[in-house]
C-alpha cells in the first residue's frame, strides 16, 4: 500500500504550500464533518493530506473539534500516517517558546469529547500503551534535526479541555508531581482514535509560552502564542517537507499500528 500522510494543522497551520496536483475535498463522515475540507496532493512525489483542525478562520474550539470524523476523514482518502502540528505550553526552562519537542507519551486529561469509535454494538479495546508511532516519530525529528530548528526528540504531552488556561497550582502539578513536560488542548483524543482506526500517528508539538508556573514569566496570553506561531509556521511547513522527503513509499507499519485491532475487538462477528 502506498504510505500516505495526513497533517492535521493546529492554530497558526491553515494549509501547506507547495503541493502539486492540490485541491480542496470534502469528505462526510458517519461522524459527521469534519473540521473542513481536506487538501489533497503530492509533496516530492509522497501523497498528502492536510486538514485544519480548528477549521479555515479558526472556527472549532478544542473541545468542539470533531475529532472522529477528522481521523476518519483521514481514514477514507488512504492516509497510513497522521501527523499532528499543534502549539504547547511548557513545563521545563530548557523546552523554550520556540522549540519543538516530538511528543513521545501523553497524560489524556480531556473529559468533554467522544474519544472512541466503539461503543455498544462493537466492543474493541486498543492498547495505547505507546501512543506515538515509534517511526514516524523518529522521521519527524530527523526531518527536524535537518531543517535545523531547536526540537527535542521526547516529552509527555498533558492534554487538557480546556478552554481557559490552567491555574498556578494546576500547572505546578502538571509539571513537579506529574512530571508532564508540555501541555496542549487537542492531541487528544486524536492519538487515541488514529490507534483505534490503525493510522500511525506522531506529534509536533511547538512551543508558544512556559504555561503558568514560571515565575519569571506571566500568564499565557493569545497574542504571545500567536506572535510564537506565526514566527515558526515556516519551520512546521519545512518540517513537514522534510518529513515527507524521507518517508518510505510503500511498506508496513514496522511497530505494528495498522494492526491494532487485531486482538482489540470483543464483540463476536454475528453480534456487530
Ligand atoms: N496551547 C499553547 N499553550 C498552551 C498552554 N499553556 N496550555 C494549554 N494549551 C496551550
Amino acid at each position: 500500500m502506498e504510505r500516505t500522510i495526513g497533517v492535521i494543522g493546529g492554530s497558526g497551520v491553515y494549509a501547506i504550500d507547495g503541493l502539486e496536483d492540490a485541491a480542496w475535498q470534502q469528505v462526510t463522515t458517519p461522524w459527521g464533518a469534519p473540521s473542513d475540507a481536506v487538501l489533497t496532493g503530492r509533496l516530492d512525489g509522497v501523497r498528502m493530506a492536510f486538514l485544519p483542525r480548528h477549521g479555515r478562520g479558526h472556527v472549532h474550539s478544542p473541545s468542539t473539534v470533531p475529532y472522529r470524523a477528522n481521523i476518519d476523514a483521514l481514514k477514507r482518502l488512504g492516509c497510513t500516517d497522521v501527523l499532528s502540528v499543534s502549539a504547547c505550553g511548557s513545563f521545563r526552562e530548557e523546552m523554550a517558546p520556540g522549540d519543538f519537542v516530538i511528543v513521545s507519551d501523553f497524560i489524556d486529561r480531556t473529559f468533554a469529547r467522544e474519544k472512541s469509535f466503539f461503543g455498544t454494538g462493537c466492543v474493541a479495546h486498543v492498547s495505547v500503551a505507546h501512543p506515538v508511532c515509534a517511526r514516524l516519530g523518529d522521521l519527524a525529528a530527523g526531518a527536524a534535526r535537518e531543517i535545523g530548528v531547536t526540537h527535542h526528540h521526547s516529552g509527555t504531552y498533558l492534554a487538557m479541555e480546556g478552554p481557559q488556561f490552567s491555574s498556578v497550582a494546576e500547572s505546578r502539578m502538571y509539571r513537579d508531581v506529574w512530571r508532564a513536560d508540555v501541555i496542549g488542548m487537542t492531541n487528544m483524543p486524536e492519538a487515541k482514535l488514529a490507534r483505534e482506526a490503525e493510522l500511525c500517528y506522531a506529534s509536533i508539538a511547538m512551543i508558544t509560552d512556559y504555561d503558568s508556573w514560571h515565575p519569571d514569566h506571566g500568564t499565557v496570553q493569545i497574542s504571545d502564542i500567536v506572535r510564537t506561531l506565526t514566527a515558526n509556521a515556516d519551520n512546521a511547513r519545512r518540517l513537514v517537507e522534510a518529513l515527507a522527503a524521507a518517508m518510505p513509499a510503500h511498506g508496513p507499519c514496522p511497530h505494528g499500528c495498522d494492526h491494532a485491532l487485531d486482538h482489540a475487538i470483543l464483540t463476536a462477528p454475528d453480534a456487530r
